[in-house]
């Protein structure tokens, strides 16, 4: 995720914001930037290390610059580039800006400001905030030409912003992305992350949304957006720079897991009009004929990536009633694969680098196929060689090697996927309007379970040494009994197996005995709901343990299964956003009390980048 660095006081800027960015790399970044300012502006920035900045600030005299600001980027909108990164300045260097989030009307704006006469550099949503700052700036003062910029502004953000008209002073205002104020012996430090204040100060004052400071080196003035001035409470920072790093969270994957709520939200937001039952996913640069001439859709990916594809086959064939298939690419690419006209494949990659994944791509584009990608790293290699575009999942890095986050945003995207083709294959807007309301519904769902975390650790505690586990879910559950499975076996080494449960009765049901744990997702109330209980009274039969993720308020439950972890009641089709959540966990507690590297299992890697 990106990082946010300013300072204004007596020392060098640059040397404090350049040491705050280094405490904030662990976050992951792509590029990094600086700006200070004095009677004039100066800027530097770099795709890559801060180490690149520094080689390319080295030899420069900028020991009196006494304000600035600086930010590590994580690609948002735009590849990592040089101009991609931040700080942005107006058409003149006399604004600059850093700023987290997402400006979802970017794109009007930009084009308004066109029209008026503004030059944009850079590909990014971000830039516009200072052309808007630049634009209000000839008639106002600084402080009041950022709020009247911030009312253009959808979205979210975390913004500091200098300009050369008051030297001495940083504004900084947050709507949905953190920032924090370190008030330091004459010097103020603002940061995204208390972990690049906490060499220079533990006194703090946290932004909240809606909320604009103006900075200056001994002074601070809080205000809300209709400029009222607010009284803010000074904290103090009781925790060390490793609790800091991964937000008190023990382990990144923990971290990751619990920033679901978040990051599902930040795969849908700006993509759907809910009234309109529309779903604009305009990284995705086919024609609409394109579009319309679509007869079967392949999914290819690895590992969770493909299961988060068997979950889109679901949501696909069920909404647009299109044919799909799910591939392995490692599969893939060595069968001579049938492609025909009308085919639209789309790739599947946390990464963006997976070498199967890639080769199968290559392998489609070339025989002539359009290709759509689905990743979360902006500018990597398989967004960049995806033909037809492709769909971002905003859910910031991820760490932990054992995917979480990702998972639920590839469904999220995927849900969206299959809403746009429908819309296209007849869906109404009102249907479309339905089901994207239903999808906004899931932060909060997400939240809930999250908040009964505690329920999954008592359960982990019960079964950590066992041996083997047996995982099992039916229709659009199936894919997420392989990946509660493969979480398992990832980060514990636990031999974990995932079925359609209905299949145990054809081999599986051997292994069971009173040692043979079942998890079961059986999360709704329908036909296979009824299976499912048939399915673990076979278990019961033959003295297994049953864990089963259940629907909140299912009482029938509690006849079957030794173990209930809740989800909130939900529809069928968005189930497993829910069911996998108490799966991530359950896998995660495991690893640690089995004593586990949980965030680098033994022989894995972040990126499988070799065949
Ligand atoms: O980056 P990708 O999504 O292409 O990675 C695919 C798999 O290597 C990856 O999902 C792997 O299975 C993870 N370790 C799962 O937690």
């Amino acid at each position: 995720m990106c990082g946010i660095v300013g300072y204004v006081g007596n020392e060098s800027a640059l040397d404090v914001i350049l040491s705050g960015l280094k405490r904030l790399e662990y976050r992951g970044y792509d590029s990094s930037g600086v700006a200070l300012v004095n009677g004039n502006m100066f800027i530097e920035k770099r795709v890559g290390k801060i180490s690149n900045l520094e080689d390319h600030l080295a030899g420069k005299n900028l020991g009196g610059f006494h304000v600035g600001i600086g930010h590590t980027r994580w690609a948002t909108h735009g590849v990592p580039s040089d101009i991609n990164a931040h700080p942005h300045t107006g058409c003149h260097e006399r604004i600059a800006i850093v700023h987290n989030g997402i400006i979802e009307n970017y794109a009007a704006i930009k084009k308004m400001l066109i029209d008026k006469g503004h030059i944009f550099s850079s590909e990014t949503d971000s830039e516009v905030i200072a052309h808007l700052i630049e634009y209000y700036i000839e008639n106002n003062s600084f402080l009041d030409a950022v709020l009247k910029a911030l009312a253009k502004l959808e979205g979210t953000y975390g913004i500091l912003a200098i300009s050369e008209s008051e030297p001495d002073t940083i504004i900084a205002a947050r709507k949905g992305s953190p920032l924090l104020l370190g008030i330091a012996d004459d010097a103020m430090i603002l940061a995204s992350d208390a972990s690049a204040i906490i060499e220079y100060t533990r006194k703090v004052v946290y932004l909240e949304d809606g909320e604009i400071i103006e900075v200056k080196k001994d002074k601070m003035k809080t205000f809300d957006l209709e400029r009222r001035r607010i009284d803010k409470k000074v904290e103090d920072i009781t925790w060390d720079i490793s609790d800091i790093e991964k937000q008190g969270f023990e382990h990144f994957m923990l971290k990751e897991i619990f920033e679901q709520p978040e990051t599902i939200q930040n795969a849908y937001r700006g993509r759907i009009v809910i009234d309109e039952g529309l779903v604009r996913l305009d990284g995705i640069t086919l024609s609409r004929q394109d579009i319309n001439d679509v007869r079967r859709v392949i999914l290819i990916a690895c590992g969770t990536s493909f299961h988060a594809a068997l979950v889109g086959e679901y949501l696909i064939e069920e909404f647009a009633r299109i044919p799909v298939e799910v591939e392995y690419a490692s599969e893939f690419r060595y069968r001579r694969p049938i492609l025909l006209r009308g085919d639209l494949i789309v790739v599947i990659s946390q990464s963006g680098e997976t070498a199967d994944t890639l080769a199968a791509l290559r392998e489609a584009r070339d025989r002539g196929a359009n290709v759509v990608g689905i990743t979360n790293v902006v500018g990597s290699t398989i967004a960049r060689e995806c033909n037809a575009g492709g769909v971002y999942l905003h859910a910031g890095p991820e760490i932990g090697v054992a995917s979480t986050k990702a998972f639920t945003s590839q469904i999220v995207v995927l849900y969206l996927l299959g809403i746009f083709l429908a819309r296209r294959k007849g869906m109404t807007a009102d249907e479309a309007g339905a089901l994207l309301r239903e999808l906004t519904k899931i932060p909060d769902k997400v939240q809930w379970i999250l908040d009964r975390a505690d329920a999954v650790k008592e359960v982990a505690e019960l079964y950590k040494d066992t041996a083997n586990c047996l995982y099992l879910g039916r229709g659009i559950n199936f894919p997420v009994a392989l990946e509660g499975a493969l979480k398992l076996k990832e980060i514990s080494y636990v031999h974990a197996e995932g079925y359609p449960a209905a299949e145990m009765k054809h081999g599986p049901i051997a292994l069971i005995d009173e040692n043979m744990p079942a998890v079961f997702a059986a999360p709704f109330w329908d036909e296979v709901y009824a299976k499912v209980v048939h399915n673990m009274q076979e278990v019961k039969a033959r003295s297994g343990k049953i864990i089963c993720i259940a629907t909140e308020g299912d009482q029938e439950i509690l006849k079957h299964a030794d173990h209930v972890l809740r989800i909130p009641n939900i529809g069928k089709m968005l189930s497993p956003l829910l069911s996998v959540i108490p799966l991530q966990l359950l896998s995660y507690y495991v690893a640690v009390l089995r004593g586990c590297n949980v965030d680098q299992p033994r022989n894995l890697a972040k990126s499988v980048t070799v065949e």
